[in-house]
């Protein structure tokens, strides 16, 4: 059996040993720092799309770096820091930059007043709430379906469905709405129909409590062919605990 080789790091004056290939953002995490985050999900492989995680390293010899920090493995001593001035005044451009894009987005606005920051006015450009971070992308591909994608690149990139019209692909999970960090995707349950992509989603109702909670799409696309058979999560779990007295 291999084990893990591990690494000596200290985060803003905490010294910890964590596996060799840790982010320096899971490292914060273990001792508490707090990182702020946009693109980085943790079911989701990291892009390094938004900037908004640098922190400041500082490798033996040399003077300090920033690096993005949910893609940043650590394989040697380091050390880092997460508050420092050069990470403040990263944040705060960067933050500028992504309010420009996304300035009606509750997050942003947020971070924006934390860091006191306003809209980079050269940048407010065809704002429409969305960052580019992909992660809605990423959650799609992690799924299965793969029902939107990236078009056109720099400042005209747009997440779109293929030719721009209601994904046939699409299940109706609302798993890109979910994860959106902006609340650029709207998902839109109405009594027994879901409206996400310009597509219609008849809503699945739950045989036991009769809770909507998917979509017939989705419920197939997991191998489930009668949704009659199917219950909701919750019940599931209650059936589950149930069956064998957890509780
Ligand atoms: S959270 Fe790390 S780059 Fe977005």
């Amino acid at each position: 059996m291999k084990l893990h080789n591990f690494v000596d790091l200290n985060i803003d004056g905490k010294a910890l040993s964590v596996p060799s290939g840790t982010t320096i953002l899971e490292a914060a995490g273990m001792v508490g720092i707090e990182i702020p985050t946009l693109c980085y999900h943790p079911a989701l492989q990291p892009d390094g799309n938004c900037r908004l995680c640098m922190v400041e390293i500082f490798r033996p010899g040399k003077g300090g770096e920033l690096a993005i920090s949910c893609m940043y493995p650590i394989r040697a001593p380091i050390e880092v820091r997460t508050k420092s001035d050069e990470v403040v005044k990263a944040r705060r451009f960067v933050i500028g930059l992504l309010l420009s894009r996304a300035p009606e987005s509750e997050k942003l606005k947020a971070l924006a007043e934390e860091y006191s920051v306003k809209e980079d006015p050269r940048f407010l450009f065809d704002p429409d709430n969305c960052i580019r971070c992909d992660r809605c992308v990423r959650a799609c591909e992690t799924l299965g379906p793969s029902a939107i994608g990236p078009a056109w690149r720099g400042f005209n990139k747009k997440i779109v469905t293929p030719f721009m019209e209601p994904p046939k692909s699409c299940i109706g999970c609302g798993g890109c709405a979910e994860v959106c960090p902006t609340g650029y995707i709207e998902c839109v349950d109405e009594s027994d129909k879901r409206t996400i992509w310009d597509r219609e989603f008849a809503l699945i109702r739950c045989p036991d409590c009769g809770e909507v909670y998917t979509t017939e799409e989705a419920l197939r696309f997991t191998g489930i062919e009668d949704p009659d058979a199917k219950l909701c999560p919750r019940c599931r779990k209650r059936e589950y605990a149930s069956k064998f007295r957890i509780f």
